[in-house]
């Protein structure tokens, strides 16, 4: 199974420090954050990662990652020109990901404690479809919400005002190489992107969408109070690499 990095955007929720450098090269804990989201493939078996990047800081991400050798993985980089949100940013690893294989993709800004081999293992035996990573939450306004019919997941409601459960969609999903044609039926939000809800929603609607529930802590480390939040756990050594 591949990897895909998402670590485009532009962070404004973390300006001025963005002004500067990727949000994704800042500091939790001892580490720049995408860090974690490298060493979590690695440690769950993914060997080629594909990183989608934006222009900003480019050269700090090879700088910093280089060839992944140090994790044990392969890195190749693709340039996400435009904010054209999380879909669009994936639809980049079309080629990456040959038809018929399957991916891992990591949201570089949700940083969290739990081990992903086991879901990682469970997918890879899911004949086709998709998998979301849920997680329960509080701020639920902030993320997608799923709504369940029994045990299955029949819809994703992004940022709801009136959520339908305790569960928040975090930025970990893992598809088979059909959302690339999923994606091409997307059209712009409200806020101008192509969301992943969307694609989610037509796996949901096609009864392939299946999910797991990520242990231990998450946080998508966008605010400057959840990175430092994500900052001292990561630090106590809960959840990043040893
Ligand atoms: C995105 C997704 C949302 C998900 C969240 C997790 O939100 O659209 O469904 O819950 O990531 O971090 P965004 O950060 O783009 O607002």
């Amino acid at each position: 199974m591949k990897g895909v990095i998402l670590a485009g955007g532009t962070g404004t929720r973390l300006a001025p420090l963005t002004k500067l450098v990727n949000k994704h090269l800042l500091p939790a804990g001892k580490f720049p954050m995408i860090h974690y989201a490298v060493a979590k493939l690695a440690s769950a078996g993914i060997e080629e990662i594909l990183l989608v990047i934006g222009k900003q800081s480019a050269g700090l991400f090879i700088d910093y990652l280089g060839s992944g050798k140090p994790w044990g993985v392969r890195l190749t980089y693709r340039i996400q020109e435009e904010a054209g949100g999380i879909a669009q940013g994936l639809s980049l690893a079309e080629g990456f990901v040959a038809p018929g294989e399957k991916m891992v993709v990591l949201l570089g800004d949700n940083l969290f404690e739990g081990d992903l081999s086991p879901f990682v293992g469970q997918f890879a035996r899911q004949e086709q479809g998709a998998m979301v990573m849920l997680k329960e939450a509080d701020d639920l306004h902030r993320y997608g919400v799923p709504v369940f019919l029994r045990d299955s997941i029949i819809f994703i409601e992004e940022k709801p005002s009136t959520p339908k459960s305790g569960y928040c969609v975090t930025g970990v999903y893992m598809y088979d190489a059909g959302v690339f044609d999923r994606i091409r039926q997307v059209r712009p939000s409200q806020r101008g992107e192509l969301e992943i809800t969307d694609v989610n929603n037509m796996y949901a609607m096609e009864g392939k969408l299946q999910y797991g529930v990520l242990t231990g802590w998450w946080t998508d480390a966008g605010t400057f109070a959840s990175l430092r939040e994500a900052g001292e756990k990561l630090s106590d050594g809960r959840g990043g690499p040893s």
